[in-house]
């Protein structure tokens, strides 16, 4: 029998970092330019973000007024080029995107926002046949998922490590990508908990196992790397798993000048990658730049689900941190690139940024606590938001709270296809990583989908329940 939910439980994720809110604004320099930039906002503010996910973004006010001016017209252009309609926000909405889901970064959360903006917008979604990934870490074949009629496609949103090559033929080449990245030491911690790298790495207490880890890295590499037999691809789940869902290869962890060419290009060919430990600033930042409304960016933050774990709340010492900071380089290099980024950006905003930011987290808290309301009671009463700054009104109705509410992936993604995955198609499902790191512990083989394990003789493979894999026959 098979069991696999994807994002079935939430992480704790940033429930408790939100509770920190953030501690003062930037320092913006020059009067005269700060109100020149506050000006520009306020009567082109969004025009200023439609286009705002081309490559650089300005490091200086100067730049970021000149780089408005020059947007505006740009944005002009393009509107009578395509003769949009563009509304009085002078603002046209994204409607295609490529939002790359990473591994244990809390996209059981934000990949919410990005199915309910497809099934609102009637998208077209490059989807898997199946639940789970689109395809890892290759590209899809053909029979991998879903096709349309004309072979074009507006979204993308399931995992898949970021192969350029391969979405410029799905996606025209100003279509916007986006992922998210967290801090590389938590996300070592969730890596280490989810794919039982305790065991895999042969740690007996699992309770100090990140601490025992961190002593000495180099020693667990054999089997921290695991080679996939079926693609020919080395995965390594303590060292730089971020990089590699974007498209940075494990046997390449030592080249860090190489990496850090490959970031900054990622930095120019990315319009936004979040970050979990700043999530909200993260996802107004998407509003603005995908020119979206608040009610699309919305997401429900539920606390009371929360993972536990022995290591979780362990702090590492100054000499752990220094050996991961070592040992997972690349991933630092990421981290620390796009969290530049991400506040540069914030920065070339303007203090507007902020007065938006904690509207939106209000409207979260509201949002989220009438949803809770509504889908424990089953009491069906419309909440209205009124109009802001940033966005016009809009109504939380049933059918807004059951999606926004919705602990899993597939349950949205079946919305999307207008009807449920069939047995048949969960056979198709991309096997999910930690199956193949757990069937390559017990000295199998690795596999495409479940369809192909079975056929070898695997069963019995379950995510969660780490004693099932003893009961593996293999023939
Ligand atoms: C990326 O996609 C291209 C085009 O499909 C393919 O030829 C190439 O092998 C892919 N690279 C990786 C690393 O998956
Ligand atoms: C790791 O594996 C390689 C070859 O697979 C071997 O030569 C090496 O001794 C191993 N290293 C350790 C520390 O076990
Ligand atoms: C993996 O590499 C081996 C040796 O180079 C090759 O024979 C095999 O076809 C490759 N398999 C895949 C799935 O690419
Ligand atoms: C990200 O960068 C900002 C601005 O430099 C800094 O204040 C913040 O602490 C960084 N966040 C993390 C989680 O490192
Ligand atoms: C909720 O109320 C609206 C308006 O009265 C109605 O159209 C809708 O079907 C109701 N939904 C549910 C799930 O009861």
């Amino acid at each position: 029998m098979m069991s696999i939910l994807y994002c079935y439980r939430i992480e704790e994720t940033s429930a408790m970092l939100l509770r920190k809110a953030f501690s003062g604004g930037l320092v913006v320099g020059g009067t005269m330019l700060s109100l020149l930039l506050i000006m520009v906002h306020q009567l082109y503010q969004p025009s200023t973000f439609s286009q705002g996910y081309t490559s650089t973004q300005p490091d200086t006010l100067q730049a970021g007024v000149s780089n408005m001016i020059h947007r505006e017209e740009q944005q002009l252009r393009m509107s009578t080029r395509q003769e949009e309609v563009t509304t009085s926000r002078f603002c046209i909405p994204q409607k295609k995107f490529v939002f790359i889901k990473t591994h244990k970064t809390g996209t059981c959360t934000t990949i919410n926002i990005f199915q309910r903006y497809a099934i609102y917008n009637k998208l077209e979604v490059l989807m898997p046949v199946s639940q789970g990934p689109l395809s890892w870490p290759f590209p899809p074949e053909e029979a991998d998922y879903i096709h349309t009629p004309d072979g074009t496609y507006d979204a993308l949103m399931h995992h898949f490590v970021y192969n350029k090559t391969w979405l410029l033929t799905k996606f025209p080449p100003e279509t916007p990508y986006i992922s998210i990245i967290r801090d590389p030491f938590h996300h070592l911690k969730s890596q280490m908990n989810y794919y039982h790298l305790p065991m895999i790495l042969g740690i007996e207490d699992s309770k100090d196992a990140v601490k025992t880890f961190l002593k000495d890295p180099w020693r667990y590499r054999n089997k921290s790397e695991v080679f996939f037999d079926h693609v020919n691809v080395t995965w390594d789940g303590t060292r730089n798993p971020l990089s590699f869902d974007l498209g940075w290869p494990a046997e390449k962890a030592d080249k860090e000048e190489e990496a850090s060419i490959y970031i900054t290009q990622l930095d120019k060919e990315f319009t936004l990658v979040m970050i979990l430990e700043h999530l909200d600033e993260s996802v107004v930042m998407l509003r603005r730049l995908m020119c979206w409304e608040i009610r699309d960016v919305v997401y429900f933050l539920r606390i009371e689900n929360k993972r536990y774990y022995a290591f979780k709340r362990y702090e590492a010492t100054p000499e752990e941190l220094d050996n991961h900071r070592r040992w997972s380089a690349v991933d630092y290099m990421l981290y620390d690139t796009f969290n530049k980024s991400l506040w540069r950006k914030i920065a070339a905003q303007g203090p507007d940024f902020f007065d938006e930011l904690q509207y939106f987290r209000r409207i979260r808290v509201e949002v989220s606590h009438h949803c809770t309301e509504m889908m424990n009671t089953h009491k069906n009463e419309t909440l209205t938001v009124k109009e802001s700054r940033w966005s016009p009104e809009f109504d939380v109705d049933y059918t807004y709270c059951s999606y926004i509410y919705s602990k899993r992936v597939r349950r949205l993604d079946e919305v999307m296809r207008g009807y449920r995955i069939t047995r048949k198609e969960l056979d198709h499902s991309v096997m999910d990583t930690v199956i193949n790191v757990l069937l390559k512990h017990k000295g199998f083989p690795t596999f495409k989908n479940i369809q192909d394990a079975h056929a070898a003789g695997i069963v019995g493979m379950h995510t969660h329940k780490i004693r099932a894999v003893g009961k593996y026959q293999y023939r």
